[in-house]
């Protein structure tokens, strides 16, 4: 409701269309297609951005509306009313006819568990954001003919980003509150050949491991129930290819993802003929929902594009979107940084920072990151089984508090950045002792731990304040803060909130959206400072939290083998600017390789700087440097995966600036078997009729034979590139190359 009554003012025109109305009778054509009235009075509604189609269609014999179309644009949606129904509703309901999985289910308050949904209306906006940015905006409310329920559909279509950004609102004004059971953000329909779905799941240190399967008959779900840390064994995005499997540059795919920072589930249901629907939303599990009359429940944003030429574009299309839309301050810059997590865990005290502070500045960085372990006393945090949710300084690590860090910091020309962890608790706390019903846990069974913690009751607002002012308060002792990192280093068991009382099965959903209200509190104060979104590694990573973060922090797993396969699955959905990768001294790879690994997205440090020999000191801060350079192309320009490490033993990716006139190419050779040669390999995303140089960068002394000779210092046109390409790798496993690659 909030956002509507916020966005309402900015639309320039907002026409109504009533389904008897003629076309002449309309105040104008939606943008993105003509609105036609069929013979037989079928109503078309398509919704377009430049190169996608998805189109509605009202039946004016039942007076459903179903999708008639989802794929590569149409010229013409004129033919449409004439196609065979294929039934696919657009928000299948149950209780009536439908067969299969319904998109939303309900139980009105006289106890009728049906609910029927007919067209009622459709309004639209012209582009909101203008000059062909930004979107248009199109609802289609849906109402039961016997009780007085609506659901309105939304759909936000991006032109240039063919993005479409599609979810519900669902409200009612029957006489006593009502439950609904199933409240999907979209409905999609496909009917093909084949259907090959990419998920993306692991758990801690192995995020993101990409699996490719066939669907067949029957329903496959892609889901979490762990209500917080909800993306540690699955992140809700996936790929689906049409017709058989896509790959980086051909075939049909349809890329999406959920902004929802809790459960979610994804289900694909094929059907006795052959039809795939895909329903995407919060997961009901354990879910019910009360919904009082007058109360508009909304749903998260499925976000969602699809690609005639494969799962590049597809990626591109989701960080184009991203990148102005989707991640807060998406366009803008990132600080490089010097984590102390790995290099001291608990471990430290000021004189140590003080140290770790100089570093920072020798080493060329913009910040130092302090982690968990400087807070306190009472339980002192000097391992997790104490202490969180107690925010004040340890005395004894931090006399001076963190005031005399910041401070320090300034002197030495760096900035300063914190951790926190402000859901969670300790039972060895005094927030635990002081207020235990703020604490979610049953009543009547043990508490459970996870990691020797427990999560607050977010849903109560006095939990909500205590959040905040954790926060606030922290920024407005110390106004210099310049950084944040926001952990959440559990799931939920054993839960019950004494706040939601008989409503228990609000939980999951209230949690999640109490937190976005947090957040958005502190955005309105702190609307720019950066702040990256962890959860114990990459175990809340989605769109919903994005809008909040600049940055997420993708796996405690930095060891640069397994880093490579990570950052490769982020890399479908999340663009390089938001990736934060440090390099660590896990592994026992060369400091080049981890340096080259890290560089590919958002990189940063966490290790013991003094102990670099001169060399690796002097490598590193070439190397930041380089990174300084080259990092507005790599967070912002276009992405090329060339060479994929889950079909070769090795991997290449490219990113090009939109200009064209610069590029960075990341090159790793994962493993070498005897004999193995690699072939050369063709570039993408260049101008064929200009000339580039080529420049390796990040050598460290190196000497290379044979295939692994370096190209650097030669020229080719982007033709030359894109056609016959570059010879990239070297028998040695574990080394790579980057090249700068400019025009
Ligand atoms: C989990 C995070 O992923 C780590 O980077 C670190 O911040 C620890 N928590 C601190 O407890």
């Amino acid at each position: 409701m909030k956002a509507l009554m916020k966005f309402l003012p900015a639309l320039l025109i907002f026409s109504t269309f009533n389904y008897i109305l003629s076309a002449q009778d309309s105040m104008g054509p939606p943008p993105g297609g003509q609105p036609q009235v069929q013979q037989k009075s079928d109503l078309i509604i398509p919704i377009s951005t430049k190169n996608i189609s998805l189109v509605l269609r009202v039946n004016s014999r039942d007076g459903r509306v179903y999708q008639a179309y989802f794929g590569k644009k149409l010229d013409n949606t004129d033919n449409l009313a004439q196609m065979r129904d294929a039934g696919h509703l657009a928000y299948a309901t149950f209780g009536t006819d439908n067969l299969f999985e319904p998109a939303i289910r309900a139980t009105h308050n006289d106890g009728n568990p049906s609910l029927e949904l007919k067209y009622a209306d459709w309004m639209f906006s012209s582009p909101i954001g203008g000059g062909g940015e930004g979107f248009i905006l199109n609802k289609i409310i849906l109402k039961d003919p016997q009780y007085p329920f609506e659901v309105t559909i939304c759909f936000k279509a991006y032109p240039e980003e063919d993005i479409i950004e599609q979810w519900v609102e669902i409200k009612h004004n029957e006489k006593k509150p009502l439950t609904i059971f199933n409240y999907a953000s979209s409905m999609l329909h496909f009917d093909a050949e084949e259907y090959w779905l990419s998920q993306f799941h692991g758990d801690w240190a192995e995020e993101m491991r990409m699996q490719e399967s066939e669907l067949t008959a029957g329903i496959k779900i892609l889901d979490s129930k762990l209500g917080t840390r909800a993306h540690m064994y699955q992140t809700p995005v996936f790929m689906l290819s049409l017709n058989g499997k896509s790959d980086e540059n051909s075939g049909e795919v349809m890329a999406g993802t959920l902004g929802w920072s809790g459960n979610f589930r994804f289900l694909f249901e094929v059907d006795e003929k052959g039809s795939l629907r895909v329903i995407s939303g919060i997961n009901p599990f354990a879910s019910e929902y009360t919904l009082e009359p007058g109360k508009v429940f909304k749903t998260p944003s499925m976000i969602f594009t699809y690609s005639a030429t494969g799962k590049g574009q597809a990626s591109r299309n989701l960080h184009r979107w991203a990148i102005k839309y989707g991640i807060l301050d998406g366009t803008g810059s990132r600080l490089t940084l010097l984590n102390n997590w790995e290099a001291t865990y608990f471990d430290f005290n000021e004189k140590k920072l003080t140290d770790i502070l100089d570093n920072t500045k020798k080493m060329g960085l913009d910040l130092f990151l302090l982690d968990d372990g400087w807070f306190a006393n009472k339980y002192p945090r000097n391992n997790d089984r104490a202490g969180l949710g107690d925010w004040q300084e340890n005395k004894t690590k931090l006399p001076n508090g963190l005031g005399y860090l910041v401070k320090e910091a300034d002197n030495k020309g760096v900035k300063f950045g914190i951790w926190i962890e402000p859901e969670m608790v300790n039972p060895k706390s005094e927030l635990y002792e002081n207020h235990p019903d703020w604490i979610l846990k049953l009543p009547n069974r043990p508490e459970n731990y996870f990691r020797n913690q427990l999560v607050l009751d977010l849903t109560n607002p006095e939990v909500q304040e205590f959040v905040y002012n954790v926060v606030d308060g922290m920024l407005t002792v110390n106004p210099g803060i310049a950084f944040i990192k926001w952990d959440c280093n559990r799931m939920m068991t054993n839960t019950y909130s004494v706040y939601l009382k008989d409503k228990q099965s609000h939980i999951y959903i209230d949690y999640v959206n109490s937190l976005y209200s947090v957040l958005e509190r502190l955005r309105q104060k702190y609307p720019h400072l950066p702040v990256m979104l962890c959860s114990g590694g990459g175990g809340r990573v989605d769109y919903g939290a994005l809008r909040y973060f600049t940055e997420f922090w993708a796996s405690d797993n930095t060891d640069p083998l397994e880093r490579i396969y990570i950052q490769w699955g982020y890399s479908y959905f999340f663009p390089a600017v938001a990736v934060c990768n440090h390099i660590t001294s896990w592994g026992n790879q060369s400091l080049k390789f981890k340096t080259d690994v890290a560089m590919m997205g958002k990189m940063g440090y966490d290790i013991r700087v003094d102990e670099l020999t001169e060399k690796e000191l002097e490598f590193s801060q070439n190397a930041i440097l380089n990174y300084k350079r080259l990092s507005d192309i790599i967070w912002h320009g276009d992405l090329y995966r060339l060479v994929s490490p889950y079909e070769e033993n090795r991997a290449v990716l490219m990113y090009v600036n939109n200009a064209k006139d610069k590029a960075v190419l990341f090159g790793y050779v994962l493993n070498a078997r005897y004999g193995e040669t690699f072939n050369r390999v063709k570039l993408q995303g260049l101008d064929p009729a200009r000339t580039y140089n080529i420049r390796e960068i990040n050598m460290s002394g190196e000497i290379r034979w044979g295939m692994g000779m370096s190209e650097s210092g030669r020229s080719y046109t982007g033709d030359y590139l894109m056609k016959i390409g570059l010879t990239i790798g070297s028998a040695t496993p574990l080394t790579s190359t980057v090249y700068e690659i400019s025009e």
